[in-house]
């Protein structure tokens, strides 16, 4: 068995995915959730406990647990593989034969971010970063959290980074790559950064992958310059501080989310240890599922200035589509969370998070605001604002008891607001149910699962398949082909063996058949589905005969024509049929 095969037959995928997903068993064999890959409200991700892969009927997303993990932490196959080997315990063998390209490069990148953080941090500590550290002192930031968050600065020569590179023997082509060196027309480097204090961005392993450069001055422009997009920095799939948060973020199984370094910094150093930063940019669905892996409940405290609000707006819209409870944190002041913490202190903020009210409070408040609630225009204007999003909550038990306290939070009739909704919900639940419908004929199913996983069954009806043209002429006749192929070869005949040589058509229907196979299938089905099959052989043969006797007639081959007929009399007698 190789490497892959070990670990995967170590590794439980339900499991795997769990980690991700919120799976509920549907079936003797199935689990299904919310498809990670997309944004859904009904569950068509599913996961196959015996044959160990995972398929989304909506989106088409499917594979098995490497490809799961490689897919959801964007890694390649050598590094799914070590994530995988890692977090289960499967020893890797050392000298390995997946170290690809790729993840040499990835490698090399972490590298230079980690040998920058290092140079940046040392800079502040020299001579060169008086200013720097003046700033930081304004700031009111203690030592213990500059070097908490590793906070650094990038000195003004516009070489040091490219200088330090080269000496450690970088090629330029990875220098450019990392986001940290940028290139002149004339073809000399220089560093991204310069005079900038510099926050370094972990991913969820704690590795640095990126970097946030703030100016020290007002004028200088822009305020903040982040790392770009690079192999190893994907902006809408990383929540600054997550690393560091996650561990209280489970304890306390909430989170907290700001929208800047300087607030994500201030308010943990005031004791808060769950808190996220989105960084500026508005929250994508990769980034609340991270939290909702540790968290259903969130914390939303977005900066009290307009564009903040309506980031809010958006962000949470994001949140409860993904099924989080959210409550929104307001500061009065139009403080940020870093002045707030620093201004009120921890006390005063803790009882802003304890007191923060759930979304639809604030969300009813702010059309309040917006409109005149003395007329049934604005009670209209209001409710129309707020439905859709009260209607976009998953739970539904959460949602009918919103329903019905936003409606008396706004001052309109309950039985108004919750007959519009149980509406809703009887629609919703019926499209629910409804099952991917399999291109594949129920025989032809019963067969494929009996050969892929019952050895007994494969080894005798595979002699009787293979002789039949009907099979040949199935949608899934090529799945039905590799299983014999690869039965010939005598090498194992599993789901993962014979999905790895189809292309992707027929992935798909092969998923359909085991996923649409649920419980036992006994070996009266299977030999009744070969049955059907020989007899529709059978058929099929008869109607060929049939045809070719008629074309011999019309062309006069007499003889020929009474061979077949003779033929056709016998297919008839060796099958007890008598007319067809
Ligand atoms: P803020 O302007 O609120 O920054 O932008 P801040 O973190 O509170 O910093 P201070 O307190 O003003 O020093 C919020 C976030 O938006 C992103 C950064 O991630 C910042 O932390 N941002 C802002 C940028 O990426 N570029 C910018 O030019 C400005
Ligand atoms: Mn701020």
């Amino acid at each position: 068995m190789d490497f892959v095969e070990q670990l995967k037959s170590s590794v439980d995928i339900v499991s795997v995915v769990g980690e991700y997903v919120k799976l509920r068993r549907s079936g003797a064999n199935r689990y299904m959730g919310l498809c990670p890959f997309h944004s859904e409200k009904t569950p068509s991700f599913t996961v196959h406990v015996v044959h160990q892969f995972y398929k989304c009927f909506s989106c088409g997303a499917g594979g098995d647990v490497v490809k799961f993990v490689m897919e959801k932490d964007g890694l390649s196959f050598y590094e799914a593989l070590k994530s995988l080997s890692e977090r289960y315990g499967v020893p890797m063998p050392k000298r390995s034969q997946y170290a690809d390209e790729d993840s040499k490069l990835r490698g090399a990148l972490l590298a230079m971010h980690e040998q920058a953080a290092e140079a940046f941090r040392a800079n502040l500590q020299s001579q060169a970063g008086d200013a720097a550290r003046g700033y930081i002192a304004k700031r009111g930031l203690a030592p213990e959290t500059v070097e908490h968050f590793g906070l650094g600065y990038s000195d003004r020569s516009g070489r040091a980074l490219v200088r330090l590179f080269e000496q450690r023997g970088f090629p330029v082509a990875q220098m450019e790559e990392s986001g940290l060196v940028g290139k002149r027309q004339d073809g000399s480097l220089y560093d991204r950064f310069r005079n900038r204090l510099m926050f370094p961005i972990h991913n969820e392993s704690g590795k640095i992958i990126a970097f946030g450069g703030r100016a020290l001055s007002a004028d200088d422009e822009p305020k903040y310059l982040n790392s770009p997009e690079t192999p190893i920095y994907k902006k809408s799939h990383v929540l600054y501080n997550l690393h560091r948060a996650r561990e209280t973020v489970r304890k306390e199984d909430r989170a907290i989310l700001v929208e800047g370094y300087m607030d994500a910094i201030g308010v943990t150093a005031a004791g808060f240890g769950n808190v996220v930063a989105s960084c500026g940019t508005a929250l994508t669905t990769q980034q609340v599922q991270a939290i909702k892996r540790h968290t259903h409940r969130i914390a939303v405290n977005f900066d009290p200035d307009a564009p903040g609000v309506n980031a809010a707006e958006r962000s949470v819209d994001l949140l409860l589509a993904e099924g989080m409870q959210v409550r929104i944190v307001e500061l009065d002041g139009g403080l940020d969370p870093d002045e707030y913490c620093k201004e009120r202190g921890a006390a005063a903020y803790q009882e802003r998070i304890d007191g923060a009210q759930g979304y639809f409070y604030w969300l009813a408040d702010r059309a309040r605001a917006k409109h005149d609630m003395r007329t049934s225009e604005g009670k209209v204007a209001v409710l129309n604002f707020l439905l859709p999003k009260v209607q976009s909550i998953t739970d539904q038990l959460e949602r009918m008891t919103i329903a019905g306290d936003v409606a008396g939070y706004i001052g309109v009739e309950k039985g108004m607001v919750l007959d519009h909704f149980r509406k809703a919900v009887s629609e919703r639940s019926e499209r629910a149910i409804e099952r991917p419908k399999s291109p594949l004929r129920h025989d032809e199913r019963w067969l494929l699962v009996a050969l892929l996983t019952d050895p007994e069954l494969r080894a005798e009806m595979i002699g009787p398949l293979r002789s039949l043209q009907t099979v040949e002429a199935l949608p899934s006749r090529r799945i039905f082909q590799a299983i014999f192929a690869l039965h010939e070869a005598g090498g194992r005949v599993g789901f993962d063996e014979v999905n790895g040589r189809l292309e992707e058509a027929d992935q798909n229907l092969l998923a359909h058949a085991v996923l649409n196979e649920d419980g036992e299938i006994s070996r009266e089905d299977v030999m009744a589905a070969l049955g059907t099959m020989q007899r529709s052989e059978q058929q099929d043969l008869r109607v060929r005969l049939k045809t070719r006797i008629s074309e011999s007639e019309r062309a006069g081959r007499f003889d020929e024509a009474m061979r077949l007929i003779a033929e056709l009399q016998g297919l008839e007698r060796a099958t007890g049929n008598r007319r067809a």
